[in-house]
């Protein structure tokens, strides 16, 4: 037989993962499925370049902290024809978000003969760089299971988030959590997990740089730096480094140490970035200024360090005992118990 008469194996798609692990056919189980919450994360250490474009498989492992009461929430009830709803308003067919979410429905839907209406409803600023189309893919992911009754186990759940974005693999779930890279090349090992210690003292402060749409989204940022950006050779050893110090930071609540971690691995993620062609740089002097405050109350004896996603909003980390120190310097900052 010659190369050209071989079968070449088909390359996994989100279709076919998936459909082998759902029944042949699926139907909803009630005509609406009560509200599911999932909560926004933060990357402590960063998702940054994929593997697998197709199925979101990453580079490498990376660890979040979920944010407590912020994130989304996401109703489907069956409908005469499909919609998607975005706090309180109908989005337009052709409308991008919109066409994301019946794409991952279809996944489940498979061809069956219904048509689904999508309650959506964030708390938190949308593509600003604070994480909602991880809630978003989440949330929608436990409606799709409720809707169908799939009862699907936690890991795949994960897994299956991840393919509606990869850092939604993470919310899944409250504390700190995992997403394990795997290695599997239908990604059916890339689930994150949750970390069983609490830290009640961490704090998270949200300094919103802008609101406002972001010109490049993280998607194609990534997509961007790992085609084109000569420092992202380094990143996965980095990232490797760094997943390995927070662990320990976490077992020995070293604050300092899981401080410094994050901040490094942050700005180490948008070195690479910045060092892509065409240049990718999110922040904006307000971003700039904030890590000026950062450094200088470091100087001042104050323990706060920040860490930064493909945005130009900081998310500062620091415990209780800094708060009123911190609030100080960052008036009006929004402060998170991501433990409660
Ligand atoms: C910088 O999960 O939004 O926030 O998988 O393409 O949907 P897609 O990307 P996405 O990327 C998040 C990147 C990040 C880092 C992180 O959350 O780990």
């Amino acid at each position: 037989m010659s190369i050209s008469d071989s079968v070449a194996p088909q390359a996994p798609t989100k279709e076919r993962v998936i459909a082998n692990y759902l029944p042949a056919s699926v139907t909803p189980v009630a005509d609406s499925t009560d509200t599911l919450f999932a909560p926004s994360n933060i990357a402590l250490c960063k998702y940054w370049g994929k593997r697998d474009a197709v199925l979101n498989l990453p580079v490498n492992s990376s660890l979040s902290i979920s944010l407590a009461h912020l994130g989304s929430k996401t109703r489907i009830s069956v409908s005469d024809e499909d919609q998607v709803w975005l706090n309180g308003v109908r989005l337009a067919a052709g409308d991008k978000f919109a066409r994301k979410v019946i794409a991952f429905i279809d996944l489940f839907r498979r061809g069956a003969d219904h048509r689904v209406r999508v309650e959506t409803e964030n708390n938190i600023p949308t593509a600003a760089g604070l994480a909602s189309s991880a809630s978003g893919f989440a949330a929608l992911m436990l409606a799709v299971d409720r809707f169908y009754g799939l009862s699907l186990e936690p890991q795949m759940l994960s897994a299956f988030a991840r393919m509606g974005s990869g850092s939604a693999s993470r919310s899944l779930y409250e504390g700190f959590v995992e997403w394990q890279m795997g290695i599997r090349e239908d990604g059916m090992d890339s689930f994150a997990l949750p970390l069983d210690t609490r830290w009640p003292q961490l704090r998270i402060g949200l300094v919103k740089v802008s609101t406002g749409e972001k010109a490049v989204d993280s998607r194609s940022g990534m997509n961007r730096t790992v085609e084109t950006s000569h420092l992202y050779q380094s990143w996965p050893l980095q990232a490797a480094a760094d997943l390995e110090r927070l662990h320990q930071a976490i077992a020995e609540q070293d604050f300092t140490r899981l401080g410094e971690t994050s901040e490094q691995n942050a700005l180490s993620m948008h070195a690479t970035m910045i060092a892509s062609w065409p240049p990718l740089l999110y922040w904006q002097p307000d971003s700039v200024a904030a890590m000026q405050t950062i450094w200088q109350a470091r100087a001042e004896g104050v323990d706060v360090y920040f860490t930064m996603d493909a945005g130009p909003n900081l998310k500062l980390l620091f415990t209780a005992d800094a708060e009123a120190e911190v609030k100080q310097r960052f008036p009006g900052l929004e402060v998170i118990r991501p433990f409660g």
